[in-house]
């Protein structure tokens, strides 16, 4: 941790880790956003299910391109572990814990100068000053109202990994579908050839199947699969759920769902 002085201000520069060894902002900038008068150019990205695989491979991102962005806050639901690697890695302006007995654990072990949010106060945080980006790599149906909440900011983009949120709510998540973004690979490669095309133009959206640990089996060999087989995904190391979900081909009726909503209804 160091101190500047190059436009007449004193500024502070904060090591990584040094949340974690103590560091506490200024009081004055404290629970504000003290670091854009140091970083104006960076984009602030909000990183919800931090402690898992998408969460994970974004913070990576985040970390490969400190120039570009900056983590404005991230969400585990219980795994306080990881979020302590994160703390020692990032800055973040405030971090959640959406179970609330890991949460009440969690602060009472680690008195943090940041605020550690709620599942209440991470949605009012994500409709009113959630960043520019919001990448949502929760798992499970408990995603939607992350994505929702997200969206009522007028200006935020949403990178949507949970799927969950189209399947269980693309009614109500449509109206916004302009600031989302698919991140799950096969909408975002359509996504991504469906960009300045015209929508009459588009006669078929198809989505692959390429396999998985049970391609090529017989439905007899199917009977006795474990659920350790079912997880040995050949390619793609991802969390237990979806790595199950794509075995059983579950995953790929959810994502013909998730690409009606975000890709088939906005040609
Ligand atoms: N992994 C991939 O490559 C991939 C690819 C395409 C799409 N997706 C989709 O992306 C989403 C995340 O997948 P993943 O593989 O990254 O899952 P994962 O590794 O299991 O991680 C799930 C994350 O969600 C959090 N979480 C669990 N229950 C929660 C709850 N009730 N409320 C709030 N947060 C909760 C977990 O926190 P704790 O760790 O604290 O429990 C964890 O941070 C899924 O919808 C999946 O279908 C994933």
């Amino acid at each position: 941790m160091g101190r500047s002085g190059s436009s007449g201000e004193s500024l502070t520069f904060v090591s990584p880790g040094a949340l974690a060894q103590g560091f506490r902002a200024p009081a004055s900038h404290a629970g504000g956003r003290w670091f854009e008068s140091i970083t104006p150019h960076l984009r602030r990205v909000t990183v919800l299910g931090a402690s898992g695989s998408i969460g994970q491979q974004t913070l990576s991102l985040l970390a490969a391109y400190p120039h570009k962005y900056r983590l404005a806050g991230l969400s585990v639901h219980r795994n306080t572990q990881v979020l302590e690697r994160c703390l020692a890695d990032f800055l973040p302006e405030w971090v959640a814990i959406t179970d609330d007995q890991a949460r009440a654990d969690f602060i009472g072990r680690n008195p943090l100068s940041i605020p550690v949010l709620s599942k209440e106060a991470l949605y009012e945080r994500l409709a009113t000053d959630p960043g520019e980006v919001v990448v949502n790599g929760i798992v499970g149906a408990a995603g939607f109202w992350a994505s929702y909440y997200a969206l009522q900011h007028p200006a935020a983009r949403l990178a949507l990994a949970n799927k969950e949120s189209l399947v269980f709510g693309g009614r109500w998540l449509a109206p916004f579908r302009a600031r989302l973004v698919p991140v799950d690979s096969e909408h975002s490669a359509l996504f991504q050839c469906l960009h300045g095309e015209a929508p009459e133009s588009v006669e078929a959206l198809i989505l692959t199947a390429s396999g998985g640990p049970f391609r090529g089996k017989k439905r007899s060999q199917l009977e006795r699969i474990t659920p350790d087989e079912a997880l040995a995904h050949p390619v793609w190391k991802m969390g237990s759920r979806i790595t199950v979900d794509s075995a059983t081909l579950i995953n790929k009726a959810l994502e013909l769902i998730e690409a009606y909503w975000a890709l088939w209804r906005a040609r």
